[in-house]
């Protein structure tokens, strides 16, 4: 028995973001657009567009980076004053959780910690949070399809997530035109964290049929990563990319994910190490790591990824995929303590970890970190 959850609608295809206005009509006649700095092109044209419509749209510039609590508190603050009656995000995985946050926190009155998994009280939404539209311009988080949002604190060194059913997004248009000007490095990163994804939903023991069906079909299309970070500005390659992190997208959240995105958030969090980066760091060793737990599971996936039904086929691709995108292979380049890795085995425990397909005592995960310092 399982359940899947998704948006109510999801569109893909070139210039689908066209469509974005008759789409939020429906939904009311004010809202805001936020986007990240650099989209600003996109976001002329998506405003003009809305207001040609008749919307009346203000706009909202995120901050750099993962959301904070300050963040998605502005994001919100500004989502009331304006009188917001949905929100439209522009641009990757952080840009949209962030909206996904201020979307849930708008008709709320309390701070946005209260809400968040480990480090709040429990608190639940109270009132039904605003529509909000995704518009992915990265290919990696799937945060376009999830109901979750991570949220970070630097200060504090965690990362921790707001969840609740009713932060599904009411429309994704997942255009891969929005996704031409990426950068090699942030395709090569966002890449390796739909790939992450889609293989830890894939070996998850939270699993499902359709999570696995999805990550194995998502793993097709991910395949094309090497090219699309070679020749970014095709739009083919570019939607199947976009595809694969729909995929994994969908697949985690309803099948979970393991170790890889327990450490990644760990070392994200206190070292500032990019997501897509620190899982690109730890898969290769993770993967080997879980391989008495998933060798069927990892046998397909390396059918589909090198043509050769060997883990260790699978897992020499990744790294070879990490030495092309100049990936470190360990965590020497941080230097860590014995004491800091002791901390990062802590803090890796939540709710990602918990999908992993081998339990491993902390004292074994730690003899593993160890191999990397
Ligand atoms: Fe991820």
């Amino acid at each position: 028995m399982f359940s899947f959850y998704a948006p109510a609608r999801i569109r893909f295809g070139e210039g689908c973001r066209r469509e974005l206005p008759a789409f939020l009509k429906k939904r009311g006649t004010r809202g805001m657009l936020v986007l990240s700095r650099s989209l600003t092109s996109f976001g002329e044209e998506l405003i003009s567009d809305c207001r040609r419509e008749g919307l009346e749209v203000s706009l909202f510039v995120t901050e750099r980076g993962e959301p904070t609590l300050a963040s998605v508190e502005s994001c919100a603050d500004a989502a009331r004053c304006a009188g917001a009656e949905f929100l439209a995000a522009l641009g990757g995985g952080s840009c949209l959780d962030t909206v996904k946050a201020a979307a849930g926190l708008a008709a709320e009155s309390f701070p946005l910690r209260d809400y968040l998994e480990g480090v709040g009280i429990g608190r639940k939404l109270q009132a039904e949070p605003l529509p909000w539209v995704a518009l992915p311009t990265t290919a990696g988080t799937g945060a376009e399809v999830t109901k979750n949002a991570v949220i970070a604190c630097p200060e504090e060194g965690w990362k921790k997530s707001f969840r609740d059913e009713r932060l599904y997004a009411a429309g994704v248009f997942l255009d891969p035109e929005l996704m031409t000007g990426v950068p090699p490095r942030v395709t090569a990163e966002s890449g390796m964290d739909a790939l992450t994804q889609l293989l830890e939903a894939l070996i998850s023991r939270k699993s499902t049929p359709m999570t696995r069906d999805l990550a194995l079909a998502g793993l097709r299309y991910a395949a094309v990563l090497p090219r699309v970070w070679a020749e970014g500005s095709d739009l083919r390659l570019r939607g199947q990319m976009a595809l694969a992190a729909l995929y994994s997208g969908l697949a985690l959240a309803n099948g979970g994910l393991g170790a890889v995105h327990g450490f990644a958030a760990a070392l994200g969090s206190r070292f500032g190490i990019p997501h897509g980066r620190a899982c690109a760091v730890f898969l290769p060793h993770i993967l080997r790591v879980n391989l008495p737990a998933c060798r069927p599971a990892l046998e397909e996936a390396a059918r589909i990824l090198t043509g050769r039904s060997d883990p260790e086929a699978l897992i020499e691709w990744i790294e070879s995929l990490n030495r092309t995108f100049g990936i470190p292979e360990d965590l020497r380049f941080l230097g860590l303590s014995g004491a800091e890795a002791e901390q990062l085995v802590a803090a890796a425990h939540g709710n990602a970890f918990s999908g992993n397909p081998l339990e491993l005592e902390d004292k074994a995960w730690l003899a593993e970190i160890r191999k990397l310092l």
